[in-house]
């Protein structure tokens, strides 16, 4: 199947389902319910009552990672689907995006009900090399590594029983969309990467510092400090060393597509 066949279908396919988005929000949740599945907690070596108090604040803490990791995604689509190089898929490209302002909706209004605001965007200082990078594979790769690490926290969160439905449910909406994104990204990563044969040597390097940055983020201690934790930035220190081989196991499987393309460097992963 060639891209725009498939961006066709995929277009269609969310068509279908424009409108079938309802969420039946509840108008509070408790500490009983337990909002993140405790073995993808960041920290999960806690007693129960802290563990679900931690779930809650790791779930504010992945719903805004996934809202404000979608805002340069929608810019980025946005213009893509303008631009006459993506001409044939770019009726996919918008319907993209409106998904993606659509998740970006759900997020906000978790976290707005339940805990007041997000958690602001994490921007850390980098001394980035400014190696000359490929910024249409850049723009692919870094979308597709961001929405298959997300993706396996969907798909192991819409089918955890002990979670509260309105987090399954969230999960399981976020997840049928970005199955089709996943499939998209592949495929036009791949036709890319073979169409322009880049400087893989620098992308991974852009690439690990992006795949560092997603995974720092997912160690909040401001999410350790809200749950009523002590020492907080001594615990996210520890859990992020006792944590190493979750995050390899789970970077190599999100990024099974990019390290098939020579895009990550499984000997410095974070
Ligand atoms: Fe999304
Ligand atoms: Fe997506």
């Amino acid at each position: 199947m060639t891209l725009a066949t498939l961006a066709g279908r995929l277009h269609r396919l969310s068509l279908t389902r424009d409108g079938d988005n309802a969420i039946a929000w509840p108008d509070r949740l408790t500490d009983e319910d337990w909002c993140f599945s405790h073995d993808l907690l960041s920290h999960p070596d806690l007693a129960e009552t802290e563990a679900r108090r931690l779930a809650f604040w790791e779930a504010v803490n992945f719903f805004s990672l996934n809202f404000h990791g979608e805002r340069p995604l929608m810019a980025g689509l946005a213009a893509r689907a303008g631009s006459a190089a993506y001409g044939t898929v770019a009726p996919y490209l918008a319907a993209f995006e409106r998904e993606e302002a659509a998740h970006s909706a759900m997020f906000a209004t978790f976290c707005e009900r339940y805990a007041g605001r997000l958690y602001p965007e994490k921007t850390i200082a980098t001394s980035r090399r400014q190696d000359p990078v490929e910024p249409e594979i850049l723009f692919f790769a870094q979308t597709l590594f961001f929405e298959e690490l997300m993706d396996l926290y969907n798909r192991r969160m819409a089918e955890d029983p002990l979670l509260h439905p309105v987090i399954r449910r969230i999960h399981a909406l976020h997840h049928r969309d970005e199955t089709g994104h996943i499939l998209f990204g592949r495929r036009i990563l791949r036709d890319l990467v073979t169409r322009h044969d880049p400087d893989r040597g620098a992308l991974r390097r852009h690439l690990m510092g992006f795949v560092r940055l997603t995974w720092m983020q997912l160690y909040n201690a401001d999410a350790y400090r809200d749950a009523g934790l002590d020492e907080v930035y001594a615990r996210r220190n520890r859990a992020w060393v006792a944590q190493t081989g979750f995050r390899h196991a789970m970077t190599q499987t999100a990024g099974h597509h990019l390290l098939a393309l020579g895009l990550l460097d499984t000997e410095v992963l974070p």
